[in-house]
């Protein structure tokens, strides 16, 4: 069924467990997101990016109509997030679109700028029931951006500002730079887990952790015994459908019919799924 975020995450929270949320960028996404979540009987989170929305032409309504209705036929728990805002344009639309969260990145901006759109995000969904997660710190290795040293002191996220971040701005939930990057496609990505624990302990709302795919499969239990809930991952179930994609082109050159190479990926993409989510409790 198509449950909210907020509920996902609190109860994961109050469990102790963390809850992972995947990336969808095609319906077969979804479907092995669902796929995987059933076979394993946890919950997931779809969540479609910006910039997915932007390889649909900008178009939100089809692809989150798809997800949405690939959530409604599950027998997992699944709930719908719109990731990575930068465009309020974008974020008033997922309204009524069936997301019950979405995540505003302002890490872009100065402190002092981030909190103030941030606030108005967070005053803008909280009108309308809907769960709102922030950026704190910058995770580096977003689309069109610079690679950015994600083990560089500077750009984590500090206790103390991400206690007085959440009391200005209200979120529900909060992305800390930790030690991921974005878009790594080997997992040698290596966690402050201390500094998890220093935010689990300041910061009153649950902490996401994006970039996970470049996480260790024990640094990822680890983290979310820390105190991370909300585990985002993305490049690690490309690395999966993009395999069996040119595995399947590598032996069959002349096949056509993108059946033949989608379902390959969507299995691969769900065995990645149900993989991620063995580290969740
Ligand atoms: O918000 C999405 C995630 O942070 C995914 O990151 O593609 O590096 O796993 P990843
Ligand atoms: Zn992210």
């Amino acid at each position: 069924p198509l449950v909210s975020t907020g509920e996902l995450v609190s109860g994961a929270r109050a469990a102790g467990h963390g809850v992972a949320a995947f990336n969808v960028i095609t319906l077969e996404h979804a479907e092995a997101v669902a796929l995987g979540a059933e076979r394993t009987g946890a919950p997931a989170i779809l969540q479609i990016s910006e910039n997915a929305v932007k390889f649909h032409g900008g178009r939100l309504s089809a692809i989150a109509a798809a997800t949405a209705a690939v959530a409604r036929a599950s027998s997992a728990p699944l709930s719908l997030h719109l990731d990575h805002v930068t465009d309020v344009e974008l974020l008033r639309a997922a309204h009524p679109e069936g997301f019950s969260s979405v995540m505003f990145d302002a890490s872009k901006l100065s402190y002092g700028e981030n909190v103030k759109a941030t606030a108005d995000a967070v005053r803008w969904g909280h009108e309308r029931g809907i769960w709102v997660e922030a950026e704190l710190g910058e995770v580096g290795g977003k689309e069109g951006e610079a690679p950015l040293d994600a083990h560089a002191p500077g750009v984590r996220t500090d206790p103390a500002e991400a206690a007085a971040y959440v009391a200005e701005t209200g979120v529900d939930a909060l992305a800390v730079a930790v030690g991921s990057s974005h878009a790594m496609t080997e997992r040698t990505a290596s966690l402050d887990h201390g500094l998890i624990a220093a935010l689990a302990t300041a910061v009153p709302v649950p902490l996401v952790l994006h970039g996970s795919s470049g996480v260790p499969d024990e640094e990822i239990r680890r983290a979310v015994a820390s105190g991370i809930v909300k585990v985002n991952v993305g490049t690690a179930l490309n690395t999966a459908f993009t395999g069996a994609v040119r595995a399947f082109l590598d032996a069959q050159p002349s096949a056509v019919d993108p059946r033949k190479y989608m379902a390959p990926a969507r299995e691969a993409v769900a065995e990645t799924v149900a993989h991620f989510q063995q580290f969740m409790a």
